[in-house]
């Protein structure tokens, strides 16, 4: 079957079972072009609960699956290609950080949303990158230790010297490679464009950035100028941006910019997801859930 006779067949079969497909913003355009909604990790799962699909499809990885069924327990999730994780999302046991509170109860525990369900249940508050400053802002706690990704801390850190951030070691594998000379390179390569990057790259890079933002902050600000761009973020932001403005040079700062597990996903996963002949039907033991829900509802409630 070709990518289009399969595109068709997926959206015939979604329409007879009245089945949602959810994909983040960094899966492939075939797959983008054929879901109900795009987006980055935190718009999914919150705009999943108001979709009329009693089953959801989550194309992304493990974390972003999770977290809908967190605050959609009534839905069926399924996660189309169940190998897909997110390394960063699994690089700290929820033990270490249960004995950090113990150790420092008046400190508040900020877990980036790439993090395990058991991990967002001992953390105190959730972020995204785009809502992270805020929340730190305002939470009620002098002190902040912030998980897992160092580079995204360092940057909320220096955003909010009011409070003292204490940084994990973490860092997300593909975004943490970006060096400041592959930023330098980029420009010269494309003198002119502005250089849009996601705060999961390290400090000496984002020096160089005209915005520091999430994918969809990163999505927002392309969409409104018709300039070329160089996307400092995973590489089909700018593949999907360019299907959609052909016109338009989205120039991918390095070609280091590619995460394997979200490029794991692939359009016959959907496929038999749909028929029930594969994917992974997300489960959460329930008091587990309400656990990391609360950290989540927090989120909401501070972010807005
Ligand atoms: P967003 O929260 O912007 O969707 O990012 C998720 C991610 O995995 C970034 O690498
Ligand atoms: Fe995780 Fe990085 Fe891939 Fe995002 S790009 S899913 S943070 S490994």
């Amino acid at each position: 079957m070709s990518v289009r006779q399969l595109q068709e067949e997926i959206l015939k079969l979604k329409k007879e079972k009245n089945v949602g497909i959810l994909a983040h913003s960094y899966q492939s355009s075939d797959i983008l072009e054929i879901a109900d909604l795009r987006g980055d990790s935190f718009a999914l799962s919150e705009k999943a609960r108001d979709l009329p699909y009693d089953t959801v499809i989550l194309c992304g990885v493990r974390f972003m699956a999770d977290t809908v069924k967190i605050l959609s327990p009534e839905k069926k999730v399924i996660l189309p290609c169940p190998e897909a994780t997110c390394p960063m999302a699994e690089q700290i046991p929820p033990e270490r950080v249960i004995a950090y509170k113990k150790e420092h109860p008046d400190h508040r525990v900020v877990a980036y949303v790439n993090t395990t369900t058991e991990l967002k249940a001992v953390s105190d508050v959730c972020v995204t990158s785009s809502s992270a400053q805020k929340i730190v802002e305002r939470l009620d706690a002098d002190t902040i230790l912030f998980l897992p990704d160092q580079n995204l801390g360092a940057y909320i850190r220096e955003k909010v010297p009011s409070k003292q951030v204490i940084l994990w070691d973490g860092y997300c594998p593909v975004h943490n490679q970006i060096t400041e000379d592959d930023v330098l390179d980029a420009k010269a390569l494309h003198p002119g464009c502005r250089v849009l990057m996601h705060p999961e790259c390290p400090a000496a890079a984002l020096r160089h950035a005209d915005l520091i933002g999430s994918t969809a902050d990163i999505i927002r600000d392309c969409e409104s100028t018709q300039d070329d761009v160089i996307i400092g973020t995973e590489k089909s932001v700018g593949d999907y941006l360019s299907l959609c403005h052909p016109k338009r040079n989205f120039h991918l700062l390095s070609k280091k910019l590619i995460c394997p597990d979200m490029r794991l996903t692939t359009l016959a996963h959907v496929y038999k997801a749909l028929l029930g002949t594969g994917g992974e039907v997300i489960e959460i033991e329930e008091s587990l859930r309400r656990k990391a829900r609360r950290a989540i509802d927090e989120m909401i409630r501070l972010g807005k």
